[in-house]
């Protein structure tokens, strides 16, 4: 019985042309020794750049959310009993594969400093045992892939159900799948909605992407009995 979760639609990319002379983004990749246009697009060194790109800015550049996580999945006794596989999936359609004993930086530049070299080298590292590896596909490629016969979507427009009920359901599937939002403000894309399942609220309030891992993983635990000592 494993669970896969898919951070859905992230907010990470490639300095998008458009922004790739601003100011703020040649300072960065004079610092890095990078052509501007190699760079990942990062909300806290390039915010200026962002506001340029008008309303299509919003949410964007935004790497750290599926670092954060990336981390506490990567962190849980699910994982630890290698009952957990992770994925990345970004918002223009890149699918990150992460391996269970992957140790990831604990500091998000240097996470993605790694996601740079990835668009680059396509795994990391570039010798020995892959830790993550990335391609061009969509989610719904990523979903045949996975063959998930259940793909659940966290967002605060499901319908509203306890997290460990929703856990139930996802242990009784043969190749489940939750989908939580790698985004900061906004929703799933139509697109996204459709591919799943069925959609469900955990909370009445909006909570942060690595906080909904959180629990969502702790209630797959409990719901096949890891959390017993
Ligand atoms: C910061 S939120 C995205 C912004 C938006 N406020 C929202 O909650 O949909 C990041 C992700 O966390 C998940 N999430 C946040 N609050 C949730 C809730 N109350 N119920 C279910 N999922 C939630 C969703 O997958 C969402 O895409």
């Amino acid at each position: 019985l494993t669970l896969t979760l898919v951070i859905a639609e992230s907010s990470i990319e490639l300095v998008p042309n458009e922004i790739a002379g601003h100011s703020s983004v040649r300072a960065q990749a004079i610092r890095k020794r990078k052509d501007p246009r190699k760079l990942i697009l990062d909300q806290s060194y390039h915010h200026a750049a962002i506001l340029k790109l008008g309303s299509s800015g919003a949410g964007r550049g935004r790497p750290d959310i599926a670092h954060f996580s990336l981390l506490t999945a990567l962190g849980s006794p699910l994982n630890q009993e290698k009952r957990l596989q992770c994925f990345i999936h970004t918002f223009d359609n890149h699918v990150v594969t992460v391996d269970t004993s992957a140790r990831l930086p604990r500091n998000t530049d240097r996470f993605t400093s790694l996601l740079e070299q990835l668009y680059e080298e396509k795994v990391v590292p570039d010798r020995g045992r892959p830790l993550m590896s990335l391609k061009k596909q969509t989610l719904q490629g990523l979903l045949r892939q996975l063959s998930a016969d259940l793909a659940v979507a966290l967002t605060v427009n499901g319908s509203p159900k306890e997290m460990s009920a929703v856990a139930g359901e996802l242990v009784e599937a043969e190749n489940p799948v939750l989908l939580v939002g790698g985004f900061p403000t906004g929703h799933f894309s139509m697109d996204t909605v459709k591919l799943s399942t069925r959609q469900y609220r955990i909370d009445r309030r909006p909570l942060e992407a690595w906080s909904v891992v959180g629990r969502a993983i702790y209630d797959y635990e409990k719901s096949v009995g890891l959390d017993r000592f």
